[in-house]
């Protein structure tokens, strides 16, 4: 019989987000008549923006005709969506990013989870806790992570956020060859400020480390002096990789398209000391597993950078974070300390028990899914998040039947 990965062994017996549907699942079955409100996963629900459509559409009538068809893109995307982007959401602020160092995919959460093969598997891996469970579960599923004690990896570094550091890690005391940042924090909703940033991006140059920065959250920061990109740090080109996605920016949950943003000065060396271009790597790896995007997706991302597609975006924006702040003040209402909601569309609860505990009591009280802090990690132990993504209807409707039961 063909053997098993062993690390596969190591971990939880399912994703955190299945692992909710399936109790989900049960409930629904064992309760047919529940009318189940979901803020759990962060899903979009309101539908693609107009725009956005439009291009979708003539997209795909352009595939229906010969001279117009197109078969397989290039791995790195189109140009017409890789210039788009690299105008768009970083030259016109003044960063420097080019249209060759944006990679194209179909996800963040594919592009988080795959870019740890680039790294040997003896590098030394910092994560947030609580965070994504992705960067975690892709490092054990390489062996990197260690042996397991009390829900913490041997090999892992975790850098704790808590309420004591407003749940911005602050650098550790050990060498780190590979860290994950989230800003927007997922789930805490924390934003690293500029100076906060900065010190992580003067860790990386001095330890010769790289920087994952995920900003899938980075379009619902509300607050000016929070940088968007980690590219606002100077110097942060030598040092970091960011990923960015229109799934929660512009609704492509169930569409897919994403970006990852390669600088070309960053490096990694081997063991005898000779340097690879981590872009050239990174192309490597995606012309050899991955076949792009396709065109009517691509046209349809593109769309979010026209003035029509701007102002439906911010559109949506808006109605996911009037979301959260209905959100967040039930909670304050209620005398529960909460975090997030103001710059990213989670609320991060206190809930003062067992998360799961907490999760089960409104899944039966109120019929409200929401996601366990544990499972962001140890110091997610204690909280719950709450995702804003949802009708205003159905936000209203969580919220009277949670003030009941609270
Ligand atoms: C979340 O709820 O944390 C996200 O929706 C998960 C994801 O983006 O993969």
């Amino acid at each position: 019989m063909a053997l098993l990965n062993p690390n596969y062994k190591d971990l939880k017996q399912s994703y955190l987000f299945s692992q909710i549907a399936e109790k989900v699942r049960n409930f629904s079955a064992e309760n047919p008549e529940a009318k189940i409100i979901r803020l759990g996963i962060g899903d979009v629900t309101e539908p693609l923006p107009a725009s956005c459509r439009e291009a979708f559409k003539l997209a795909v009538d352009e595939m229906g005709v010969a001279s117009t068809f197109k078969g397989y893109g290039p791995e790195q995307g189109y140009a017409f969506l890789r210039e788009a982007i690299a105008k768009n959401d970083y030259q016109s602020l003044g960063l420097e990013i080019s249209a060759d160092e944006i990679f194209v995919s179909d996800g963040s959460k594919c592009d988080s989870g795959n870019f740890q093969e680039l790294f040997s598997l003896d590098t030394k891996v910092a994560i947030p806790d609580p965070v994504y469970p992705v960067y975690l579960d892709s490092n054990i599923m390489a062996g990197r992570a260690g042996k397991e004690n009390a829900g913490h990896f041997s090999n892992i570094t975790y850098l704790d956020s808590t309420s004591d550091n407003n749940f911005c890690p602050s650098i550790p005391s050990t060498h780190a060859d590979l860290i994950y940042l989230c800003s927007p924090n997922n789930p805490t909703g924390a934003t690293f400020s500029k100076a906060q940033l900065a010190e992580w991006v003067a860790y990386a140059k001095a330890n010769n480390s790289i920087i994952m920065f995920d900003a899938a959250y980075f379009a619902f920061i509300s607050e000016p002096d929070v940088p968007r990109s980690i590219y606002e740090i100077p110097c942060a080109r030598e040092v970091a990789v960011e990923f960015r996605s229109f799934s929660k920016t512009a609704g492509f949950t169930g569409t897919r398209c994403a970006f990852t943003v390669v600088p070309k000065e960053l490096y990694l060396m081997d063991t005898q000391g000779e340097k690879f271009s981590l872009h050239q790597l990174w192309m490597r790896r995606q012309s050899t597993k991955f076949n792009g995007v396709s065109y009517p997706v691509q046209k349809a991302a593109e769309a979010v950078y026209s003035e029509q597609g701007k102002l439906e975006v911010a559109a949506l924006i808006k109605h996911y974070m009037e979301n959260a702040k209905i959100l967040r003040d039930l909670f304050t209402s209620k005398g529960y300390t909460c975090s997030g909601g103001v710059n990213a569309p989670y609320v991060w609860v206190k809930t003062g028990k067992d998360s799961w505990q907490f999760f089960d009591q409104i899944l039966k009280e109120a019929q409200v899914v929401a996601t366990p802090g544990v499972g962001f990690g140890p110091c997610g132990e204690g909280h719950i998040r709450f995702s804003s993504f949802n009708s205003r209807e159905n936000i209203l409707e969580a919220v009277s039947r949670l003030t009941k039961v609270l």
